[in-house]
């Protein structure tokens, strides 16, 4: 029976995860250990031994419980990406979009190392070749359009993963950007409040990625999340709110035009929020496309993950 599930466990690709400290870098450790992938993380500096009770600490004693392996190393430093890269099989990389380009010396680690069988880049967002918002996100998604062009131009094997919104940046103020609470009198809702946008949480993306990983489906593709009950436009969450909160909220309607003179009117990067939500719920970037063969919807992939609804992380508010 032990030699069975040892058997087994030789099968799964071996996992390392770039960013493993951060928020979403965490669920992807948990979910590859859950899923009893060997999992190794790449953690910067010294904190990789630190013995006190700091959060990060304990978030390292908790991956060591897991059976996760953690590795010193950090992107800038060439060395110890390929000694890192040449332990496993799979590269997931969750460093911050603002560093998106420092991805190219881990391109350049998985193309020495040669034995990577799939590389995740950060993005985890929209899809940047299908954004309409170009000329407006200072660079945000033409980074990570770049990293995919060093991916594909390397032929290293790769899967892109858009999730759309991670559930913790603009639902919990209920798209209100500036609001650290969703709004119980008055709401505004920009543009028509049609346009449907997508929410996943951390947890929920890193689940539908490690599905990706040895699913000789999503080699080399998109997989796009739209899961049932995380697709909405504003005026669907309003009243999903409305309905919790048992109230009619206000409404401020802003037309597009006045959304674009506030962008216009805020500096960078405090008007990235609204570009964002310009994108999103002006533009529909999340929605506006069927998902063609360069891609997989993950909900219908993989049925069996169970995912957070909107519904559901708008409870954890009222
Ligand atoms: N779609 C959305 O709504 C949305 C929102 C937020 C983020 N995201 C995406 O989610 C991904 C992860 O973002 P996050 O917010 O979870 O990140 P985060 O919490 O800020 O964590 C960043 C991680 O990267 C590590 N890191 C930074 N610089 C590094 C370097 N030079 N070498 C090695 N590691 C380094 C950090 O390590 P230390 O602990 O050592 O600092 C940390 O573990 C990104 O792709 C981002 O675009 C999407």
């Amino acid at each position: 029976m032990a030699e069975e599930e040892s058997a087994r466990e030789e099968e799964k690709s071996r996992v390392l995860v770039i960013g493993a400290t951060g928020r979403l870098g965490r669920e992807l450790v948990r979910a590859s250990a859950a899923a009893s992938h060997p999992t190794f993380a790449l953690v910067r500096g010294a904190s990789a031994e630190d013995d006190d009770d700091t959060e990060r600490s304990l978030l390292l004693r908790s991956f060591r419980t897991l059976g996760v392996t953690l590795i010193k190393g950090s992107l800038e430093d060439l060395q110890s990406l390929i000694a890192a890269v040449e332990k496993v099989d799979v590269v997931i990389c969750a460093v911050p979009s603002k560093q998106a380009l420092e991805q190219k010396l881990l391109i350049r680690a998985i193309k020495e190392a040669g034995c990577i069988k799939r590389f995740i880049p950060s993005e985890f967002g929209a899809d940047p070749t299908k954004v309409q918002i170009l000329g407006m996100d200072y660079g945000f998604y033409e980074r990570k359009a770049e990293i995919r062009r060093c991916v594909e131009s390397e032929g290293i094997p790769y899967t892109y993963i858009c999730c759309n919104f991670l559930a913790r940046y603009l639902l919990p103020s209920l798209v209100q950007p500036g609001l650290e609470a969703p709004p119980r009198d008055e709401i505004k809702i920009f543009g028509s409040g049609n346009v449907k946008a997508v929410f996943v949480t951390d947890r929920d993306v890193a689940n539908y990625t490690i599905c990706t990983i040895d699913d000789p489906r999503t080699l080399n593709k998109t997989l796009y999340l739209r899961p049932p009950g995380n697709v909405y436009s504003m005026n669907e969450l309003v009243e999903i709110w409305e309905k919790k909160l048992n109230k009619e909220l206000r409404k401020v309607r802003v037309s597009e035009e006045q959304l674009l003179e506030s962008i216009r009117d805020t500096p960078f990067p405090r008007n990235m929020d609204l570009v964002f939500v310009y994108s999103a719920f002006v533009k529909g970037d999340h929605t506006y496309f069927d998902v063609d063969s360069s891609g997989f919807d993950g909900t219908r992939l993989y049925p069996h993950v169970k995912h957070t609804t909107v519904s559901e992380c708008l409870d954890t508010l009222v």
